[in-house]
């Protein structure tokens, strides 16, 4: 994997850590686990976490700041995960999108209902020079049985990320079966470990260290080298 591109590590904008000692704590440990480069994204989901670039890059750096006192040397930089909601549309005109890297934007939709029209808000991306990633297909339920929509969204150009945890089984078995079927029918651009807090940080290492992670992602590939190092 390389490189994590969705995760809420930078401290006390979102619902993910609230510190930036623990972010660092929590990136040391990634790191160990053979994570080289970290893509923070937190949320911008106007209702709840109204996030800009400047709300993003101040605590950036106070992120940036703790790993240097730490003496944690790895690449942390920030950008954000979008929820794809009319409030989108305005940010998207102002033209101020933080990118993964390139012109990759991460896009989430709710977990209840699908984004109404989310093929235009992908097209809209598309058309403004700016290639979506959606995040953790596997995580929305209503596409569970419509294996259609995943292909879709991918044919117009819509990049699909999954989270390890779905794979560890952290969001139940059908999130996982999902998971597991969408590796295997080839959908799967990037991967990424969503992590907020320190559980998903325990989760995540027994995936790895007890080798189930080895044994299910052997012979698959993923751009997030390729893409984003
Ligand atoms: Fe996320």
């Amino acid at each position: 994997m390389g490189v994590d591109i969705h995760s809420h590590l930078i401290p006390g904008i979102d619902d993910g850590v609230s510190d930036a000692p623990s972010s660092a704590r929590y990136i040391r440990s990634l790191n160990e686990l053979g994570i080289e480069k970290f893509i923070c994204t937190p949320h911008v989901f106007t209702e709840i976490y109204p996030n800009t670039p400047d709300t993003i890059g101040a605590a950036a750096w106070e992120l940036k700041a703790e790993l240097k006192r730490q003496a944690v040397d790895v690449q942390v930089s920030a950008a954000a995960e979008y929820m794809l909601d009319p409030d989108f549309n305005s940010i998207l005109e102002e033209g101020k999108l933080l990118c993964l890297g390139g012109t990759y934007v991460l896009v989430e939709m709710s977990y209840q209902v699908e984004t109404p029209k989310v093929e235009r808000y992908i097209f809209d991306l598309y058309i403004k020079g700016y290639k979506p990633v959606l995040a953790h297909p596997e995580r929305y339920v209503y596409y569970h049985n419509n294996y259609q929509q995943y292909r879709r969204l991918r044919d117009r150009g819509c990049l699909l990320q999954l989270n390890l945890l779905s794979l560890a089984g952290y969001y139940g078995k059908a999130v996982r079966q999902v998971a597991l079927s969408l590796l295997k029918e080839g959908l799967i651009d990037l991967v990424g470990t969503d992590l907020h807090h320190e559980r998903h940080l325990q989760q995540l290492q027994e995936f790895v260290k007890s080798g189930s992670a080895g044994r299910i992602l052997r012979g698959y590939s993923f751009r997030n080298k390729e893409l984003f190092m």
